[in-house]
């Protein structure tokens, strides 16, 4: 009987807990509409990816599934914010998590706001519903294609080329039958004993190479094949395609944005919002590598030069690879953010190179021919509709870099 009356008074605060807690959540509810979704895949790319992925484990455990395994949204939301006061407050999922990691530091996002936070869940969310991605359909679309194109002209050239040197084979044949049926024909003839001489002086290799015309062949050559050289050596001075110096620590873009995938933004800060992409300091390596101190090729003494950089706080004096002379100006951001170029199309396959190498020439011409060539992305740009449509009228095709003054001397000179 005391049990039964006892009940609803143990419950109460149960039910009251619950319906705050449910209120309270009601509050943070995930927005599912596509807008929130997107802004958090940006925000997710820039931030998060570096350690984060949606399925799996990298740095950091895989996000799918977060909110049900988490204590609540409002414990990620200040986790994300800044994970060191979560765990020093004790909480026993965050350090449980914290020692699972091997007491790897997440990266404080204390300047995000709430929405920011709930728009990553929400794609994140987005994601683990489609499932763990099947694997790349891209390349295996694009290799046939690549392939068909570059086979075709290869087999056809090598068609052109057999069938010209059997043309040659059967002129030379056809010029020996000659050369015999003219002898014969002169022999039947009276011919002084010097023309006799002439007409079957022997054809010797020693012959041709006193010959006048032969000398001259070789002169004609010679002379341009050195006034060739000189020019390309004229054009080529300054340029350094290929340049691969040696850097202070053995960083490898195929460990970082190859393997790991880490994204480009997450180390060259400045490519989307200004001229330079950056170089980053010793400090965002530090993110990762006050906890991964031993790299399976190098071992630990580059990763302890990362660590004496940041203690001592003295710049790492990386060399320089890409360098436009001071005359020239040249932005990330209009071209990455506002053009949509990939970094691959001027810088090549970084994610594959252990040394970073110049990969484009640099020069003005490859600046130009490129704003010959492409078109303009006016996608979504309001800026650019009236001047489209205003193009349209005037002239054929889409609208070019070089429609847009990308000719134009004062853009790329200061
Ligand atoms: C420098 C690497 C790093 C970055 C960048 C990073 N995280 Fe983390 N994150 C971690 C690690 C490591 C953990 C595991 C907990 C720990 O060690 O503190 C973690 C844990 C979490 C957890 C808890 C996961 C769970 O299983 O309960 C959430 C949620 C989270 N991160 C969200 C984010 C979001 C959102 C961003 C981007 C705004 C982000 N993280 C960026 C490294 C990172
Ligand atoms: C983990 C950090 C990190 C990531 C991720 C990263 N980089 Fe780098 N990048 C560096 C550092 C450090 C240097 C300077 C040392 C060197 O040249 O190797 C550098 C140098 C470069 C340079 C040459 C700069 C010069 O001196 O001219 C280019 C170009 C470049 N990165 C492009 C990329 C691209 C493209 C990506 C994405 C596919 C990328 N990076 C991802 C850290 C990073
Ligand atoms: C987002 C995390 C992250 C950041 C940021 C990061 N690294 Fe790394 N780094 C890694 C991982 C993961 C490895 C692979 C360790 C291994 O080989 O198992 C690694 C390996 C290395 C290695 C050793 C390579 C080897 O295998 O011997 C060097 C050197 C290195 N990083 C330098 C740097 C430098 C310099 C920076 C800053 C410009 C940097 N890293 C930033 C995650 C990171
Ligand atoms: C349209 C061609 C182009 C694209 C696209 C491009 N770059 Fe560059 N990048 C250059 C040129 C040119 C330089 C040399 C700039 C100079 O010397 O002023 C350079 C220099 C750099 C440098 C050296 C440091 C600096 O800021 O000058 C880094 C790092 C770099 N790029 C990274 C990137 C990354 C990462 C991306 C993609 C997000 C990218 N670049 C996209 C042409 C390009
Ligand atoms: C791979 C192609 C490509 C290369 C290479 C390239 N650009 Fe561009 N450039 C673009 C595109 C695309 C735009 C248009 C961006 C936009 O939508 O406004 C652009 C725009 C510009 C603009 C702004 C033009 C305007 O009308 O406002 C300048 C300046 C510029 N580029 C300078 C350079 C210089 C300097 C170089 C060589 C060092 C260079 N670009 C190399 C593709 C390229
Ligand atoms: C799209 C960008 C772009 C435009 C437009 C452009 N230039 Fe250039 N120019 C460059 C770059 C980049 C270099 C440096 C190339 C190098 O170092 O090889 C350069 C180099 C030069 C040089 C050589 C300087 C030297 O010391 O070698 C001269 C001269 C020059 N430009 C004149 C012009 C004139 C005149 C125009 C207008 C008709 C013009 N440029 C338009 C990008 C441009």
């Amino acid at each position: 009987m005391t049990d039964l009356l006892s009940l609803p008074a143990r419950t109460l605060p149960l039910i009251i807990f619950f319906f705050v807690a449910s209120f309270v959540s009601n509050g943070q509810e995930i927005p599912s509409e596509p807008a929130a979704i997107s802004a958090g895949e940006t925000l997710f790319n820039n931030n998060c990816r570096a350690c984060h992925r949606v399925h799996e484990k990298l740095i950091g455990p895989p996000l799918a599934g977060v909110t049900q395994r988490a204590p609540s949204i409002e414990w990620i939301i200040s986790f994300v914010k800044n994970s060191a006061a979560v765990i020093a407050s004790g909480d026993e999922y965050a350090n449980a998590l914290f020692n699972e990691y091997n007491k790897t530091q997440m990266t404080a996002f204390s300047t995000f706001s709430d929405e920011d936070i709930l728009n990553i869940l929400a794609y994140v969310e987005a994601e683990a519903a489609k499932g763990p991605a099947t694997a790349a359909p891209t390349p295996a679309e694009g290799a046939p294609a690549a392939a068909g194109e570059e086979g075709v002209p290869a087999a056809y050239l090598n068609l052109i080329l057999v069938g010209m040197v059997v043309i040659l084979v059967l002129l030379l044949i056809i010029l020996v039958f000659l050369i015999s049926a003219v002898k014969r024909f002169l022999d039947q003839k009276d011919l002084t004993p010097e023309q006799r001489e002439v007409v079957h002086a022997p054809f010797t290799l020693g012959s041709i190479l006193r010959s006048r015309g032969f000398i001259f062949i070789v002169v004609f050559v010679v002379a341009s094949l050195g006034f060739k050289a000189v020019i390309n050596g004229l054009y080529s001075i300054g340029i350094q395609q290929g340049y691969a110096p040696a850097q202070p620590i053995a960083f490898s873009h195929k460990i970082h944005a190859g393997q790991y995938q880490i994204d480009c933004n997450y180390c060259h800060t400045g490519v989307m919002t200004s001229k330079n992409a950056n170089i980053p300091s010793a400090n965002i390596c530090m993110n990762c590598h006050n906890q991964i101190k031993q790299g399976t090729l190098t071992g630990e003494t580059e990763i302890a030069k990362i660590v004496r950089a940041y203690e001592t706080n003295t710049p790492i004096e990386w060399v320089r690879v890409h360098n436009l002379p001071d005359l020239a100006y040249f932005n990330h951001a209009q071209h990455v953010n506002v053009g949509g170029v990939e970094c691959q199309t001027c810088h090549g396959p970084i994610e594959t190179m252990d040394v970073v190498r110049q990969h484009s020439l640099l020069t003005m011409g490859w600046c130009i021919d490129c704003h010959r060539t492409t078109e303009l992305n006016t996608r979504g740009n309001a800026y650019y509709d009236r001047l489209v449509e205003l193009h349209s009228k005037t002239s054929e095709g889409a609208m070019k870099v070089m429609d847009n003054g990308g000719l134009d001397c004062s853009k790329c000179h200061y």
